[in-house]
């Protein structure tokens, strides 16, 4: 298979360089040498390839040869007014896989997009903060960061305020962004990370960033295993947000050792590789079983605990009334995760974890919470490490019935 790609890799006695990307055609295997400065070269060869992908090869959602980085899945209405103010090139440019936006209110929120591409989600979030509200998104491909700078002006007079910013930059390193340590709300990404040569670097700075209370919430690419190196040196497969994902495991755990403690998935879908090429790569390296789902988690930035404990707490969504209640979207009840969903006014029993996820950040108001730290009564049952997302076979099935998460 032949696909076009630029890198080309030149050997020093010291150090490997690597040329700008051109549009040369070459193999799609990346070139990796033995040496100890492998992973820089894996770093930087990654990001150059990943450039080359989204900043020339393609030129719009339509390009893409797999759904791994663009899931369909229509999104509520809000969101899809917010969609329909927004210029129709930077809507064209859409590369995301999923819906990266937590659903509860986020006025006057400042928050980071990781891998803004040519800014879709920064420009839907702007409406939800307002002007009293903050976005930042940030990219390293210069022809994603044209796109969405070109349009700044457009939104601007078209929303009657702007809060947006792009920056240029890596995600594994946003410590060199001048970013204010600890003053996100939320940070959301949209199949980014899987992209990314160093998730844990990313995760990190992510952790750092965060206010107390705040969460990554964001949509990506995992697998229901590890993806072998013949793949991941597959440049097509990495670019279409395949062979970059995370074996679902290793990111929870990679997820729990950064500090983010009880990493709560949201939603999930089975990704379809339309691809015949992209199947036969896949077949012909016998990994026939190996399957990618497109996952939404939310990582909150709160002092948690490993497993689910059980403090005989438990919380009541408030239910419409005069003065207030639950959120004004969401009358009936409000899904946390794909194992909490709250309906309205009924009192539902929830592990110390899930407690403070709803009463130490922005979700405290539309609570009632019952109960104290005084009393342990033990691990909350029903905690799983089973495959969490909904299999392949099985994906109309009810979307609560996963065997694996907590509670
Ligand atoms: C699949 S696209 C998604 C873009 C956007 N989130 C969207 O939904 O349309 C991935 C984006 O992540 C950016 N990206 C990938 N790895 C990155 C890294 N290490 N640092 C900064 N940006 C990165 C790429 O430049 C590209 O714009």
């Amino acid at each position: 298979m032949k696909i076009i790609f630029g890198l080309s890799l030149v050997a020093s006695s010291s150090a490997f360089h690597i040329s700008p990307p051109s549009t040369t055609t070459t193999t799609t295997t990346r070139l990796f040498v033995a040496t100890t400065n492998d992973k820089a070269l894996f770093v930087d060869e990654t990001r150059a390839s990943v450039s080359n992908y989204y900043g020339k090869e393609l030129s719009s959602s339509d390009d893409l040869k797999t759904n791994a980085c663009c899931t369909a899945g229509s999104p509520p209405t809000y969101i899809q007014e917010c969609i329909n103010n927004i210029h129709p090139e930077v809507v064209s440019k859409y590369y995301g896989c999923g819906l990266c936006l937590p659903q509860y209110p986020l006025e006057g929120a400042k928050i980071l997009d990781l891998g803004s591409g040519s800014g879709r989600d920064v420009y839907i979030a702007s409406q939800l903060v307002g002007p009293t509200g903050k976005v930042v998104g940030v990219d390293m491909t210069d022809e994603q960061l044209e796109v969405a700078n070109k349009h700044l002006d457009y939104h601007t007079e078209k929303f009657g305020f702007g809060n947006v910013e792009f920056k240029k930059g890596y995600l594994e390193n946003l410590g060199d962004l001048g970013l204010e340590a600890g003053s996100f709300d939320v940070i959301i990404s949209n199949c980014v990370i899987n992209l990314c040569s160093d998730k844990e670097a990313v995760l990190k700075e992510c952790l750092n960033l965060l206010k107390p209370g705040g969460e990554l919430y964001f949509s990506d690419v995992y697998s229901n295993r590890r993806v072998p190196k013949s793949l991941q040196e597959d440049e097509v497969l990495w670019g279409e947000c395949l062979s970059g994902a995370l074996y679902w495991n290793d990111f929870e755990n990679m997820a729990k050792k950064v500090g983010f403690t009880d990493p709560r998935l949201v939603e999930d879908a089975p990704i379809t590789v339309s691809s015949a090429d992209v199947e036969r790569t896949i077949s012909e390296s016998g990994n026939d079983s190996l399957d990618f789902y497109s996952a939404t988690y939310r990582l909150w930035k709160l002092d948690l605990e490993p497993h689910c404990e059980d403090y005989g707490q438990a919380v009541i969504y408030k239910p419409k009334s005069c003065c207030g209640g639950g959120i004004e979207r969401y009358p009936s009840g409000w899904l946390l995760d794909k194992h909490h969903f709250f309906e309205a006014g009924k009192i539902h029993p929830v592990c110390g974890n899930t407690y403070k996820m709803l009463h130490d950040t922005r979700l405290k108001e539309y609570f009632d919470f019952v109960g104290t730290w005084d009393h342990h009564y033990g691990i909350f049952e029903g905690c799983g490490s089973s495959l969490p997302y909904t299999a392949v076979n099985d994906a109309t099935g009810d979307k609560g019935a996963s065997t694996g998460g907590c509670c």
